[in-house]
């Protein structure tokens, strides 16, 4: 979609295809791939002579957490004999979570899952984590004959190299941090928290839409929410630069910690919620905040 995440665009260059190879394609009014734009960018693709490879879906857009129809996506993607990878960094994991998992259905269908343990499992910094569904594919990628590091049918080089499976030949165990957390907690309660985590942002979602002085900026499909200070008459530039104050004094002053962002066009802030610790407290004291932090900023703008 033309929203997703800049790591394709990077993948895509060190793939040596280069960013023009990648297609954004055009989204819906809920910022999903519009799946019709989809069809008409690869019958084009394959008029103008190029040999279009594969579909990516995001399930959790990073903008707003929109979800692009898996199922949608993973028909088209067999009706046209293309490989079907889904970037579930943010929202692969409501797969677990039992009110909202609906919301993904059909990522099961994906050739391949990106997924990150260090969001919404909590694991600490980093446990990024690919899965492939055809194993001999994923070997045969990056299987090679390393001398020293051959198979054998007896003793320690009778198991699975982890080499065979990626970049690296020495790598970190992160895996062991994900696998102790699943042990310690279930995943039951991952489940739970991520459930709990969507039905507050739906919560600081109604908060906004009962101020008059904020607004909704784009759908809330999980756990971020984009909204924005309407600003007293202002618009466009001084509209931004007036949001990004209150972002900066609510950062600096240790208030909250939420990011900005564009939306077809249209600045405004954006609070992901993923931690276990958010009580809906804390997003009534993040509206009542902001309220009085735009009041401050208009007071000290005012001419006496
Ligand atoms: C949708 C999406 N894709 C990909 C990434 C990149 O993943 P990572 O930060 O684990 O490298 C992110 C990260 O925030 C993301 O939100």
């Amino acid at each position: 979609s033309d929203p997703v995440h800049s790591c394709h665009r990077k993948a895509m260059e060190v793939l040596g295809l280069g960013n023009r190879a990648l297609r954004r394609i055009p989204t819906d009014a809920g910022l999903r791939i519009d799946i019709d734009a989809l069809k008409a960018a690869i019958a084009e693709d394959r008029e103008a002579g190029f040999s279009p490879a594969c579909v990516i879906g995001t399930a959790g857009t990073v903008n707003t957490g929109a979800i692009d129809d898996p199922q949608a996506l993973a028909k088209v993607a067999d009706e046209e004999d293309l490989w079907f990878h889904v970037d579930g960094c943010i929202g692969a994991l409501i797969a677990i979570a039992p009110e909202n998992r609906s919301l993904v259905a059909g990522i099961e269908q994906a050739d391949s899952i990106a997924l990150d343990p260090h969001k919404w499992l909590h694991a600490p910094f980093e446990a990024g984590c690919a899965l492939v569904r055809d194993a001999e594919a994923h070997r045969g990628t990056f299987a090679t004959t390393l001398e020293c590091l051959q198979s054998a049918p007896r003793g320690l080089p009778s198991g699975q190299w982890l080499h065979d499976y990626g970049l690296q030949t020495s790598r970190g165990f992160r895996a062991l941090k994900v696998w102790m957390a699943l042990k310690e907690h279930g995943v039951e309660k991952f489940g739970r928290l991520i459930d709990q985590n969507i039905a507050q942002a739906r919560y600081l979602a109604g908060r906004i839409e009962a101020e008059p002085e904020l607004e909704l900026t784009a759908p809330t499909s999980i756990n971020i929410v984009c909204f924005r200070h309407r600003g007293r008459g202002l618009s466009g530039e001084p509209l931004k630069a007036f949001n990004t104050e209150i972002m900066m004094r609510l950062q600096e002053e240790g208030i909250a910690a939420i990011s900005d962002t564009t939306v077809h066009g249209q600045h405004c802030l954006r609070a992901a919620i993923t931690n276990h610790r958010t009580r809906r407290d804390d997003l009534d004291l993040l509206v009542r905040e902001m309220l009085r932090l735009a009041r401050e900023i208009e007071a000290a703008a005012t001419p006496m």
